[in-house]
């Protein structure tokens, strides 16, 4: 709890507290003793996760925004955006010989996409529509290449009249391309290192660094 002389009523998720002033809302959740797991992410206002529903003090109009960047002020009423459901569908890749090839026995409904461009409010501005059309079409590179910043929030499978779970059906292609390409001989190399210690000596020497030397190391290792 944050220090301060004034305290406040809010209504979050539908219950009437008192908490103290300047908190967000994901920090009043928590002051709260609400257990909020699942929509956060970053606590920085990047990544999305963290969708609320708000009307403020004196106003009639229901707002969005973000629980970790939206202080919680006097009479406001605010909820957190609820999960919404996708399928996300159950396979075995590492039994499948070319998975790539199975995507329309995991996830039919892909090609059932219209090309509608309602899934196309992603808040890591990924051109949802575009990427369920490359995947329509076998371009698999194209699609997974589009879709690195997904945080998997779910907003475009919730805008969907197909009901295609857009987020999961990237996440299927990336992981099928992995398996489909040669194992990266660098990442071989350097799994071995690590399952035989090799750093061992060095990580203790960093955990055991004071806040300055592990500034001056980390500025070392950024360069100039
Ligand atoms: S789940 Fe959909 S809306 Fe959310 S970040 Fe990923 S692509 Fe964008
Ligand atoms: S909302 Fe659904 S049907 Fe429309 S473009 Fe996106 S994936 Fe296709
Ligand atoms: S937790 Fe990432 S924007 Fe709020």
């Amino acid at each position: 709890m944050k220090n301060s002389a004034m305290f406040i009523i809010v209504e979050l998720e539908g219950r009437k507290i008192r908490i103290p002033e300047g908190l967000t809302v994901i920090e009043a959740l928590w002051d709260t003793g609400y257990d909020v797991k699942r929509g956060i992410g970053c606590l920085s206002g990047l990544c999305g996760a963290c969708t609320v529903a708000f009307i403020e003090r004196e106003s009639t109009k229901v707002k969005f925004g973000l629980g970790c960047q939206k202080v919680a002020e006097e009479g406001l009423n605010v909820i957190m955006m609820p999960c919404f459901p996708s399928r996300a569908a159950r396979y075995a890749m590492e039994a499948m010989a070319h998975p790539l090839e199975e995507l329309g026995t995991h996830y039919p409904e892909l090609y059932t996409c219209n090309d509608c461009g309602a899934c196309n409010v992603c808040p890591e501005w990924i051109n949802v529509a575009g990427v369920m059309k490359f995947a329509k079409d076998g371009d698999y590179e194209a699609a997974a290449s589009r879709v690195t910043d997904c945080i998997m929030c779910g907003l475009c499978a919730s805008r969907c009249p197909k009901s295609i779970a857009p987020q999961y059906v990237a996440l299927y292609i990336q992981r099928a391309l992995a398996r489909e390409r040669p194992f990266p001989p660098n990442l071989a190399k350097r799994l071995t290192q690590m399952e035989s210690f090799v750093f061992e000596a060095e990580w203790s020497r960093i955990v055991a660094m004071g806040d300055d030397e592990l500034k001056a190391y980390c500025a070392a290792m950024e360069g100039p």
